[in-house]
């Protein structure tokens, strides 16, 4: 049983030109996501959904400036990046970076070995990964390909879905995992997600712009993120309102208030 909370988080994020003054994002996010719940977080475009998730992986361009993150009461934001995915957690990035002259077979046991604490045997691992890259549909002629190089949208988010079956973490954020899959791709990762959610039974934050990867991952809260915070959080019937009237009611009360 694990739990990453999330406590008034501020962040900033640093601007491209470095004599610029950052920018602050996130105003205050609060959530819990504990093993086993599935919680959904959508939102307007610039909302900061993604930068919510670089924050809690440790990308190095965004500072958190107040609040606190934890993972079972340690301190992630103490934690350097690789530290977090050892304690448990894992970002399937909402834009995979490419990694030329990195084999995605030797990428996969890097991490999985930087992960797990040692080298998986040789032997279980060929098994495992040729199951995983199975089931996801795959074609083994990816793994002597370079990280991501090349790799059509679907494709990277297929195989991102193929890390979170291999590294098992603790707690899982998916930013857009499902944008720009075709229906078939849609149904083989939803169905990576929920054996991965059943085998390890792990958390899940799942940031998304449509309810459509709703219908296979069923999430248990429903969050409205406007703004840097989350404004509002319901049951899966509030995906439904969402799709029907948009963030309107939610963008004027923040501009307002
Ligand atoms: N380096 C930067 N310089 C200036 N602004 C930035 C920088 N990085 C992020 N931002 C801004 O932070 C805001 C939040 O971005 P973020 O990517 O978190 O939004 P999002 O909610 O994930 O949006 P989307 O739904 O489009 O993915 C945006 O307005 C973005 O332009
Ligand atoms: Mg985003």
């Amino acid at each position: 049983m694990s739990t990453l909370e999330i406590r008034d988080l501020h962040v900033n994020v640093a601007q491209t030109d470095a004599d610029a003054e950052p920018i602050n994002i996130l105003k205050g996010v609060d959530l819990t996501v504990k093993s086993g719940e599935t919680h959904a977080i959508m939102g307007p475009n610039g909302s900061g959904k993604s930068t919510l998730s670089y924050a809690i992986a440790g990308h190095p361009k965004y500072e958190v400036t107040s609040g606190s993150i934890t993972l079972d009461g340690e301190d992630v934001l103490e934690m350097s990046v690789d530290e977090r995915a050892r304690a448990g957690l894992f970002l399937a990035m909402q834009y995979p970076v490419e990694v030329p002259g990195v084999s995605m077979s030797n990428f996969l046991r890097t991490a999985a070995t930087a992960v797990r604490g040692e080298a998986p045997k040789l032997r279980h691992w060929v098994k495992e990964t040729k199951e995983a890259m199975t089931a996801l549909e795959i074609d083994p002629s990816f793994a002597e390909r370079s990280v991501n190089e090349g790799f059509s949208g679907g494709e990277k988010k297929r195989h991102e879905i193929l890390q979170l079956d291999l590294l098992k973490p603790k707690i899982a954020i998916l930013d857009e995992t499902d944008s720009g899959l075709d229906v078939d791709a849609l149904r083989v990762v939803s169905e990576g997600v929920n054996r991965y959610k059943e085998r390890e039974n792990g958390g899940l934050l799942l940031i998304t712009h449509y309810t459509r990867i709703l219908r296979y991952i069923k999430p248990d809260y429903v969050h409205v993120f406007v703004n840097g915070r989350v404004v509002e959080s319901a049951g899966p019937e509030l995906a439904d309102e969402l799709e029907e009237n948009g963030y309107v009611r939610f963008t004027s009360a923040a501009a307002a208030g």
